[in-house]
């Protein structure tokens, strides 16, 4: 992964809304379209109503008109390795392919490197939706 994807997602945690945790994080997506779209999670005062920094960076990369997740990066000041939650995983899931990358970092650069695949293995699929 080149470091400009890195310092996204380490920028990006900046802007994170997280009064009530105190836990912020930023993702950064290397998309189709060769550009890097980036967010942070975004709290709320009713709790269940915030969301991740992963779905942020998702919404940026579909309304910036890209289609499909290259390599993405994510990161949190308070962890060594953020793992994306469970339906973060998902949502990833539906704009990458099996062998996409996705780094987990610190904030010295890429800790552990995992495919889509490995993040969410035995995912949801079918052709019936479609
Ligand atoms: N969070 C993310 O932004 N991404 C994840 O994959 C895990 C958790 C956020 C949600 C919440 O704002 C804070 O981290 C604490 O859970």
């Amino acid at each position: 992964m080149s470091q400009d994807l890195f310092e996204a997602a380490r920028d990006a945690m900046a802007f994170a809304h997280a009064p009530y945790s105190k836990f912020p994080v930023g993702a950064a997506i290397r998309a189709d379209d060769g550009k890097i779209y980036t967010g942070a999670n975004i709290e709320n005062l009713s709790f269940p109503q915030g969301w991740c920094a992963e779905p942020t960076a998702i919404g940026c990369m579909v309304m910036g008109g890209a289609k499909k997740i290259v390599e993405m990066a994510v990161i949190a000041e308070k962890l060594a390795l953020c793992p994306p939650c469970g339906g973060c995983r998902q949502k990833i899931a539906e704009f990458a392919a099996a062998d996409t990358r996705i780094y987990l970092c610190d904030e010295t650069g890429v800790k552990k490197t995992l495919t889509m695949e490995e993040l969410l293995p035995l995912s949801f699929k079918t052709d019936l939706l479609g």
